[in-house]
C-alpha cells in the first residue's frame, strides 16, 4: 500500500483544498493529512484559524480522499511522521516549492502540486470582510 502525507491548516475548507487532497490521494492508496493545531498556528505560523482544530479535523475526516487526520504540532515532526507511518510520498502545494526537498533523504518522494489559482482562506476572509462593510 502506497502511503501519502500532506500538511496544512485547512481552515474554511474550499475547492483549492479539495483539489489538493484529490490529487494527493491519486498519488497513492492511503492519504494522511497532518492538520495544524491551534497552538501551532498561533505560535509558529502567526495565524488564527476561524474553525478550531477539532472542527477542521472533523471536516477533513468527512472528505472522501482523506483516510486519516493527525495533528501537526511542529515543523520538525515530518521526519518522524515519515518513519512512523511508513510514508512513500510527501505532497504539498507549490507555494512551498523546494522547502521540503530534504525529506527525500528519508526515502520518500517529495511532490509539489500546483496551487489552484485565485482561492485561499485568506482571500475568502478578506472578501467577506469587504462585502460586510459595503
Ligand atoms: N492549496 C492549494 N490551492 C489553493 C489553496 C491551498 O493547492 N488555492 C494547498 C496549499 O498549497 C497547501 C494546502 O492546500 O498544500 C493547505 O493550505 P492552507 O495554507 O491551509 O490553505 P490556504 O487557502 O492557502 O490558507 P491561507 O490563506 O491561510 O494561507
Amino acid at each position: 500500500m502506497k502511503k501519502v502525507i500532506t500538511y496544512g491548516t485547512f481552515d474554511l475548507i474550499h475547492y483549492g483544498h479539495i483539489n489538493l487532497l484529490k490529487h494527493a490521494k491519486q498519488l497513492g492508496d492511503y492519504l494522511i493529512v497532518a492538520c495544524s493545531t491551534d497552538e501551532f498556528n498561533l505560535n509558529a505560523k502567526d495565524k488564527k484559524a476561524y474553525f478550531s482544530y477539532e472542527q477542521r479535523k472533523s471536516l477533513l475526516e468527512s472528505v472522501r480522499y482523506v483516510d486519516l487526520v493527525i495533528p501537526e504540532n511542529s515543523w520538525e515532526q515530518k521526519i518522524n511522521d515519515i518513519h512512523e507511518f511508513k510514508i512513500d510520498v510527501f505532497v504539498i502545494g507549490d507555494d512551498w516549492a523546494g522547502q521540503f526537498d530534504y525529506l527525500r533523504n528519508e526515502g520518500c518522494e517529495v511532490i509539489y502540486l500546483p496551487r489552484t489559482p485565485e482561492i485561499s482562506t485568506t482571500q475568502i476572509k478578506s472578501d467577506l470582510n469587504r462585502n460586510k462593510k459595503k
